[in-house]
């Protein structure tokens, strides 16, 4: 049984979490959203900063939530890339200060390999092989999952991720940041059927579609050019009919393609993750698709959806079992493939 100390700043969450093996220790979230709200985004220099006040508080906290010393710590890993530089920068740079402090192996996580991991933490039943659906404000990928190290990305975003796309929607609708939550919320009241826009489709060079790939860019401009013609002729727009079309396009395709692509790469079990994973609609969406086709899905609770650092130490915990340890020498990087 390993015990890890986990360290997640890779964008505006800074986060700490004791896990053993695959129970939580504690895991601690704070979070800068509040401080980015002004700028309707994160503002990358901004999230460094705010990173280095709150890594050692954070820190102090983890230990005293999980009621543990160092003496019950076997490794100290941090999330390494993707990211936002500066930002990944802090969190590795107090593992690897810890690690050598404490005379501990370090390891280096890949945050996506981290909301794979997420899943497992909120279904101990879950056994590979599965579809992981990683759907986030940086990513949208549908990933076999294997085991331990073993994935294959079957299917990936050609422009906007997912959650971006709810975040420059919320924009032109001006619902703030983060998008995807607040359109979640303004979409309970509107009509999912009152606009149609169109699915994006990725073409192939010899004709037909890539069956696995997600484009949203233009589905963010079909709601602009929506929200331009009815500004010339409506009083008020129709916040929630656009946020609940948009939100209801957005689950149908996430949904159609994870559900044919996991039926036919003969996989049983669907686990999706990321921040948009927590989206009210794409839930009961995939929810109730999978089981027409009867297959499994699990969806983490809100707070696993979400960046933080519990994931991460789990994926740390199992490579730390397998002998997987990290040179010190390790860099951070803004895009690293799974
Ligand atoms: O996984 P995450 O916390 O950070 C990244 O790794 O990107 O995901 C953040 C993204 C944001 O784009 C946010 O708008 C979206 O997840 N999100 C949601 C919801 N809650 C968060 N999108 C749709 N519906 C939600 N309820
Ligand atoms: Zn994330």
């Amino acid at each position: 049984m390993a015990t890890i100390l986990a360290i997640e700043t890779s964008c505006d969450e800074t986060a700490v979490a004791i896990v053993r093996d695959r129970s939580v220790l504690s895991s601690i979230v704070a979070s800068q959203i509040a401080i980015h709200q002004r700028y309707g985004g994160v503002v990358p220099e901004v999230a460094s900063r705010q990173h280095l006040e709150a890594i050692n508080p954070c820190l102090d906290k983890s230990l005293v939530e999980a009621g543990v010393g160092w003496s019950a710590i076997d490794g100290v890993a941090a999330t390494v890339a993707p990211g936002l530089v500066g930002a990944l920068l802090v969190g590795v740079s107090a593992a690897k200060a810890l690690a050598v402090v404490r005379n501990l192996p370090f390891l280096g996580v890949h945050h996506l390999e981290g909301h794979i991991y997420a899943s497992y933490l909120s279904a101990p039943d879950l056994q590979p092989p599965f579809l992981s659906l990683l759907v986030s404000g940086g990513h949208t990928s549908a990933i076999c999952v294997r085991g331990c190290g073993d994935y294959e990305t079957l299917g990936t975003t050609r422009d906007d991720a997912a959650g971006e796309a709810f975040d420059k929607v919320a924009r032109l609708l001006k619902l703030g940041y983060p998008g995807g939550p607040a359109i979640d919320r303004q979409a309970r009241s509107g009509n999912p059927d009152a606009f149609a826009f169109p699915e994006g489709k990725v073409s192939r060079p010899g004709g037909g579609y890539y069956q696995y790939d997600f484009s949203f860019s233009g589905l963010k401009t079909a709601v602009g050019r929506k929200v331009a013609s009815l500004v010339e002729t409506e009083p008020t727009l129709p916040i929630a009919d656009l946020a609940a079309s948009f939100q209801a396009t957005v689950a149908r395709t996430l949904t159609a393609r994870t559900v044919a692509c996991a039926l036919n790469s003969g996989l049983d079990a669907i686990a999706v993750g990321g921040g948009v994973a927590a989206n009210s609609y794409l839930r009961q969406q995939m929810q109730r698709a999978a089981r027409e086709k009867g297959l499994r899905v699990f969806f983490p609770p809100l707070h696993l959806c979400t960046d933080n650092a519990a994931m991460i130490g789990c994926a740390a915990a199992d490579h730390y079992e397998r002998g997987h340890r990290s040179p010190l020498t390790l860099g951070v990087s803004s895009r690293l493939p799974l």
